[in-house]
């Protein structure tokens, strides 16, 4: 496995990689959510690039980018056993050189959810993923269902800027007790880690009503609230039953529909979703 750390090693060593190459995109203190996303992408293409970057552009003023996890040589190894070729960690420099002033900003499906709860996130997602397109050029690019609103937005940028490539999205991985992997769930205390799981259960308790017959968007959203505020260390951000393309709430469900929610456990901030098909 190939590691480089500027623009002009990644494109020497891109030039060598055979095609087509799958590219996942990710911020480090890897689980095995991101290995899942690796494994699809070896299906699929002749190479895997993988980049490591905690991206600073997408971090609010109050939020957690001096704080967030990293182990680089674990991250590595992880990398190196699933056969990636090639691992692209680039300095902040590297991706925002001195004078920077080109953004990305996709409207409409930025403006709910993630985007109302956290100024700024998508714009700082959207340049620095369109940048790392630029960069590796990949034939396929893989993303996580745990971030769906990160999907949509990607996939509105894809097309809107015309990048030749396809996204491609993995399943959300989850612990055995439902809590959805992620990075940030290290950030938990053993009590707090044990109240987490009530993200999935709430998403579950309305994915059951709706199976048995309820597609009022009131009571699918009332359905998740009822389960999370019997956790007394979870405070509701949004809970959400929306139109799964636009993210717009839905009064009624017609055909499909995201279900997701953002909860603080104490301090840590956490999100799931589920499609209703
Ligand atoms: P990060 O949070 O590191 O996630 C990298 C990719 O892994 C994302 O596509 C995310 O949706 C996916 N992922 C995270 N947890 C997952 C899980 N439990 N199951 C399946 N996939 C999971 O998302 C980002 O980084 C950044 O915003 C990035 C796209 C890299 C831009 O900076």
């Amino acid at each position: 496995m190939k590691q480089v750390v500027s623009l002009e090693e990644l494109r020497a060593a891109r030039k060598s990689l055979a095609e087509p190459i799958g590219f996942v995109p990710t911020m480090g203190f890897l689980h095995a959510g991101h290995i899942s996303l690796v494994e699809l992408a070896k299906k699929a293409n002749a190479s895997v690039v993988v980049s490591i970057f905690v991206n600073p552009a997408q971090f609010g003023p109050n939020e957690d980018l001096s704080a967030y996890p990293r182990d680089i040589p674990k991250d590595l190894k992880m990398l190196a056993d699933a056969g990636v070729d090639l691992v692209w960690l680039p300095t902040p420099d590297d991706v925002y050189p001195p004078g920077f002033a080109t953004w990305v900003s996709v409207e409409g499906v930025t403006e709910p959810l993630e985007g109302a709860s956290r100024p700024g996130h998508f714009r700082g997602v959207a340049t620095v993923v369109a940048k790392l397109f630029n960069a590796v050029q990949p034939q396929s690019a893989y993303f996580g269902q745990k971030d769906a609103q990160q999907v949509a937005v990607i996939k509105q940028m894809t097309r809107d800027l015309n990048f030749p490539l396809e996204i491609v999205v993995g399943p959300t991985l989850r612990e055995p007790d439902g809590l959805a992997m992620s990075s940030r769930n290290s950030y938990l205390s053993a009590e707090e880690r044990q109240a987490a799981p009530v993200l999935h259960r709430a998403l579950s308790a309305a994915k059951t009503s709706y199976e048995a017959g309820e597609h009022s968007g009131d009571a699918l959203r009332a359905a998740m609230h009822d389960v999370l505020k019997q956790e007394p260390l979870a405070r509701l951000q949004y809970v959400s039953c929306a139109d799964s393309l636009t993210l717009q709430e839905l009064n009624q469900i017609e055909n499909d529909a995201l279900l997701s929610l953002a909860v603080f456990i104490g301090k840590t901030r956490l999100i799931d979703n589920v499609l209703l098909s």
